[in-house]
């Protein structure tokens, strides 16, 4: 059993990659794992001051709602990114929480495994590529982690398009090998 942690990063709420991270918290929690969900709609998270104190406090010194995420996710075995692409990149919202994350790039954290889950309103291989890449480059900064997989759902716009997605099975089967 592992624990598993989802981050939701979409500013809209039950949107399309909320619900491509709901079918992999769904095959996750079947498998018989601690899922544990956050999404970042209507936290307060400021950016990264770059000020490097956290390297050697091991703590932010901006007081906000990404304290208790980053917490999450140096306990987590699993870290799930769920992000809508934005300029074929991952969102805002998810780079500002890698980030404000910085604390643990000094710290034991435990996570191996990192899934992404991604969704865009083109369907271009190329399409996902800076947004993996993205994500690869954070990996890499921690060496004990692996970015393990990626479901992108391409084709999907407006909210409710991702319904009957074939990406939504694929994540739910990708939750479920989770142990
Ligand atoms: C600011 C912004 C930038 C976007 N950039 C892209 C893009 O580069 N390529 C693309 O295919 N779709 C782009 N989209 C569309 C979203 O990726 C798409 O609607 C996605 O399914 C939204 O997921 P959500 O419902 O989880 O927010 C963009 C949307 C917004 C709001």
């Amino acid at each position: 059993m592992k624990n598993v942690f989802v981050i939701k990063t979409s500013p809209r709420k039950s949107g399309n990659s909320d619900h491509l991270a709901d079918e992999f918290i769904k095959g996750a929690i079947e498998a018989g794992n601690h899922v544990e969900e956050v999404s970042l709609t209507g936290k307060n998270i400021q950016f990264c001051r770059g000020c490097m104190t956290c390297q050697q406090t091991h703590r932010c010194v901006i007081k906000d709602d990404a304290e208790p995420i980053r917490e999450k996710m140096l306990q987590a075995d699993v870290i799930v990114w769920a992000t809508p692409i934005y300029y074929y990149c991952v969102s805002g919202q998810m780079k500002t929480m890698i980030d404000r994350a910085n604390p643990l790039y000094s710290m034991d954290y435990k996570f191996r495994d990192i899934y992404l889950l991604a969704t865009a309103a083109e369907d271009e291989p190329s399409t996902v590529e800076g947004t993996v890449k993205a994500t690869q480059g954070w990996v890499d900064c921690f060496g004990k982690a692996t970015l393990k997989k990626v479901v992108f759902a391409g084709g999907v716009n407006s909210k409710g398009d991702i319904e009957g997605h074939s990406a939504l099975k694929e994540a739910y089967e990708l939750g479920k090998t989770i142990q």
